[in-house]
């Protein structure tokens, strides 16, 4: 029976490996390497607390902003993650799926997510989603896209379309919603994340920077999320007894 003091999905936004590395006096690049040990730590502690999804934001749509520089060696660190971790992900059962606009990025990376999803596709362990020139906005636009385009071919009634529909169109559709969102390294902003997908997340922020984020810290997030009531709209009474029946 799943307990609803633990999330089913965690979505996280690993920000603050920039100044991380700056406050260190090494290159930004640096913050991003150390950014990866994290991941690989908090995947293991997913699966170790029974988490169903863990989904990542790696890079933005609005990424390409910086430096030519940066985004080249941030292309590169996804490309030899890729590479060098998806073994071990298949080996321990876990999931990779990949969300966001593929088409920009070299033939070579596209290649590689489409060997890691269709190597993982049946693992049930842990699905971890990693967003790459993923935006909020962009997602949503690309489902009304869709949806209207079966308007134009006669398939759907525009007045036919509602909210369920609309999620069955835009990225992570097909699996629970977030439950608890975190963000690393002191914003508090979403920065064009999961826009539809975080409407009932609770949200978590922490000034920690994504490669300092360890296991208290994952503790002390989950820790939180069990204290949040969740409503969705309700009364405390309501749910209180709604939980009193189960
Ligand atoms: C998050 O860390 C990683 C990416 C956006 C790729 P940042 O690079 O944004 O780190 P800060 O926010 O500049 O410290
Ligand atoms: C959000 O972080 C994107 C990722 C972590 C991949 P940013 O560092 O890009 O967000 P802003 O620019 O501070 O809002
Ligand atoms: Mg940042």
């Amino acid at each position: 029976m799943s307990d609803s003091r633990i999330p089913r999905h965690i979505a996280i936004i690993m920000d603050g490996n920039g100044r991380w590395a700056k406050k260190k006096s090494l290159p930004r690049f640096a913050g991003h390497k150390a950014g990866v040990e994290t991941v690989r730590r908090v995947v293991k502690l997913c699966v170790e607390h029974k988490i169903e999804i863990l989904t990542l934001f790696a890079f933005s749509s609005e990424n390409w902003r910086r430096p030519q520089q940066e985004v080249s060696l941030l292309i590169q660190l996804l490309t030899i993650a890729l590479e060098k971790e998806v073994k071990k992900l298949h080996k321990n059962n876990i999931k990779l799926q990949i969300i966001g606009a593929l088409e920009p990025f070299p033939k070579k990376l596209r290649q590689l997510v489409v060997k890691a999803e269709k190597l993982t596709e049946q693992n049930t362990a842990l699905t971890v989603v990693v967003s790459v020139n993923y935006g909020g906005r962009w997602d949503i636009v690309e489902a009304a896209k869709k949806l209207a385009s079966q308007v134009e071919l006669g398939k759907l009634k525009a007045q036919d379309i509602d909210a369920e529909m609309f999620e069955s169109n835009i990225c992570l559709g097909d699996l629970p919603m977030p439950d608890l969102f975190i963000r690393t390294g002191g914003e508090k902003r979403v920065s064009n994340f999961l826009l539809w997908q975080l409407a009932y997340a609770e949200m978590y922020f922490t000034d920690t920077s994504w490669p300092d984020f360890n296991k208290t810290e994952f503790l002390t997030a989950l820790e939180s999320f069990a204290t949040r009531q969740r409503r969705f709209g309700r009364t405390s009474e309501q749910v209180e007894k709604c939980s009193n029946n189960a």
